[in-house]
């Protein structure tokens, strides 16, 4: 279990079609060795079939995966080599978790010493020692979810494909297993392919991630890359909470372009301008960790006036909702430090807020 698994998987123009549903479209990707690599997307946006044609499980209709350089397209499931994990667990009900995790090995004809040592292995990598003799039954869905993942790792596969194997757990312990199949991903190195729905895991976990739309890569990039720079409306509001405020290019400059939003915003933002041009429509995208109110009188910053509308106290932090002179109403959300300001419905404020932080989307 010590040894350094993992493995380059490139995916060229692949396509798959179900009679007139297009569910995988020209994807290309490559993954990298030791990657851990998040397929995000909303449902039916096609991410379990792609996990499904990597593992040979489908067929691919255009295009091919290459695994370390190899053409994999031919290689039936079972001689991939490639381990993956179900959003439901699928063990074996009337086998001991010791069974459910040697059955890999055991049709593999892993002489009993081996064997032995293999399941040990992965059960302790997993933090499951002791339980060996338990059904299914016996064990919570978190540690039922870590028995499949140790019945996968023990084939010691070269590349790990997971679909969303913790959306069936509860939040506490979605948040635990989230940093425990972290801390195992890096530990073992091995090439991951993770599929979720939900945002906040991918940005968690990923060193990259690749948005799905339709069956289509829209964005691919660090979790960084992907929620400070998204690329369209699409991967914005996907990708956490955005405030998106219509405006429109008055100037290209040489570092950015300038834009306003009704009559009571004008501000630079750093946008290509080869991209732009002079009167585009756009959309300003705010997030709103990325805005602060500051008392009418007293702000000063780039920024504009606002009404506040409403705010709710979550403990940590203040959410508030600001209505602009156009009439959007924004979310801002500062934190609840002991000495902030708390504002009240009514009250006039400044939206400030600095411009690296503004990302200019196309209009539609
Ligand atoms: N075996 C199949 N036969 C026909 N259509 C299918 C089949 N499998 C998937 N599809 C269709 O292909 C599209 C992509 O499905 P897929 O299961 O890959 O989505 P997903 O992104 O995994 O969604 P979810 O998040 O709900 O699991 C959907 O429109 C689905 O209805
Ligand atoms: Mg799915």
């Amino acid at each position: 279990m010590t040894r350094k698994l993992s493995s380059e998987v490139k995916l060229e123009r692949v396509g798959k079609r179900y009679g007139e549903v297009r569910a995988v479209r020209e994807v290309s990707l490559t993954i990298l060795p030791g990657e851990f690599f998040t397929l995000l997307g909303p449902s039916g946006c096609g991410k379990t079939t792609l996990l499904r044609l990597i593992a040979g499980f489908a067929s691919l209709d255009s295009g091919r995966i290459l695994l370390d350089g190899e053409p994999i397209d031919h290689v039936p499931p079972w001689k991939r080599n490639v381990g993956l994990v179900f959003q439901h667990g699928a063990l074996w009900p009337h086998l001991s978790v010791y069974e459910n995790v040697a059955f890999g090995l055991r049709e593999r004809k892993i002489p009993p010493a081996e064997l032995a040592s293999r399941v040990a292995a992965a059960l302790s990598l997993v933090g499951l020692e002791g339980f060996e003799r338990r059904r299914p039954s016996q064990l919570s869905g978190g540690q039922q979810q870590r028995v499949a993942l140790a019945r996968t790792l023990a084939i010691q596969p070269r590349l790990l494909l997971l679909d969303e194997p913790l959306s069936n757990l509860d939040a506490q312990l979605r948040a635990q297993m989230r940093l425990e199949l972290a801390r195992l991903q890096r530990e073992l190195a091995i090439t991951t392919i993770y599929v979720t729905h939900d945002q906040a895991e991918a940005l968690a976990l990923s060193h990259r991630v690749a948005v799905f739309q339709d069956g289509a890569v829209v964005q691919e990039g660090t979790p960084e890359e992907i929620y400070w720079r998204p690329r369209n409306r699409f991967v914005a509001e996907f990708v956490g909470a955005a405030n998106l405020v219509p405006a429109q290019v008055m100037e290209l400059r040489e570092t950015g372009v300038l834009v306003e939003a009704g009559t009571s915003i004008r501000l630079p933002v750093p946008a290509d301008p080869a991209r732009w041009r002079t009167g585009a429509r756009a959309l300003l995208c705010l997030r709103p960790e990325a805005l602060r109110l500051e008392e009418a009188a007293i702000g000063r910053g780039t920024g504009f006036f606002a009404t506040v509308a409403g705010r709710v106290f979550e403990g940590d932090r203040h959410i508030y909702e600001v209505r602009t002179g156009e009439g959007s109403l924004l979310r801002v959300e500062m934190p609840a430090l002991g000495a902030a300001r708390i504002f009240r419905l009514g009250d006039r404020v400044r939206v400030e807020f600095s411009a690296e932080t503004v990302v200019l989307l196309p209009d539609g």
